[in-house]
């Protein structure tokens, strides 16, 4: 069969990751978070404490980062494993700053670019059906309601015993969506040909279906 490449965007909680995830398994694809590679470097900038206005200095960080991604969704940074420090609410707090400078972008654009050179990839993120793979075969956007996507963190948090507040929970999340969807450089933004999907009332097996049968046209 086939392989292709399959670009997931959308905003802030709205099921990328765990709708990409799937869809990679299900495809013995494998499954790249885009997002994480931009957690990654503003976790290293806050351990550095360097000035988030020092693009300069943020850049040359970058360019000396090894950031590596696994099968097991396993994130590290110079060999380290990060995974679990670059969800902290002052990682989510800067990163959409980090994420918003063009020579930033340019340097993890074409490591994506050379993640996803072979076909046999999900790839998620803001800017993948536009920028990383505008020929992708299959492009996704997911939408859902601000309400909707503020509760599913809510309740994330809630299961991880992690203090949470659904109203500050909302806020940030516009926030974010604000300074991704408004910066110059690759904004999120649903590529003309992508395929919207709103999730708000759908449940994560009616979203996978809707996908795969998506997929198995071009396959
Ligand atoms: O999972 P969540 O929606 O919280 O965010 P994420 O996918 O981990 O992405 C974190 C942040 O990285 C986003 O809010 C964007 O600022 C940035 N990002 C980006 O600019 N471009 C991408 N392709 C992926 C993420
Ligand atoms: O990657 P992104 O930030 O877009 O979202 P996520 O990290 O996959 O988080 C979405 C949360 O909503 C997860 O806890 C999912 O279990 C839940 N959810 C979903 O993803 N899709 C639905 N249709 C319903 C709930």
């Amino acid at each position: 069969m086939k392989k292709i490449a399959i670009a997931i965007d959308g905003p802030a909680a709205a099921g990328k990751s765990t709708i990409a995830k799937l869809v990679a398994q299900k495809l013995n694809y494998i499954y790249i978070d885009t997002g994480a590679m931009y957690r990654s470097l503003t976790l290293q900038v806050i351990r550095e404490q360097i000035d988030f206005h020092d693009e300069g200095k943020i850049v040359s960080l970058l360019n000396d980062l090894d950031i590596e991604l696994n099968q097991n969704f396993e994130v590290f940074i110079n060999k380290q494993n990060i995974t679990e420090e670059i969800r902290a609410n002052d990682v989510t707090n800067h990163v959409s700053k980090i994420a918003s400078i063009p020579a930033v972008r340019d340097e993890m654009v074409k490591r994506q670019q050379n993640l996803a050179a072979d076909r046999g990839v999900v790839m998620d993120g803001r800017d993948i059906g536009t920028r990383v793979i505008p020929d992708a075969e299959v492009k996704i956007f997911l939408i859902a309601s601000v309400e909707e996507r503020a509760t599913r963190r809510h309740d994330e948090n809630r299961k991880k015993g992690i203090p949470t507040d659904l109203e500050k929970l909302k806020k940030e999340i516009e926030n974010r969506d604000r300074m991704d969807s408004e910066r110059a450089s690759s904004p999120l933004k649903k590529a003309d040909d992508a395929i919207e999907i709103d999730t708000t009332s759908l449940s994560i097996e009616g979203v996978l279906q809707r996908i795969l049968s998506i997929v198995d046209q071009e396959v």
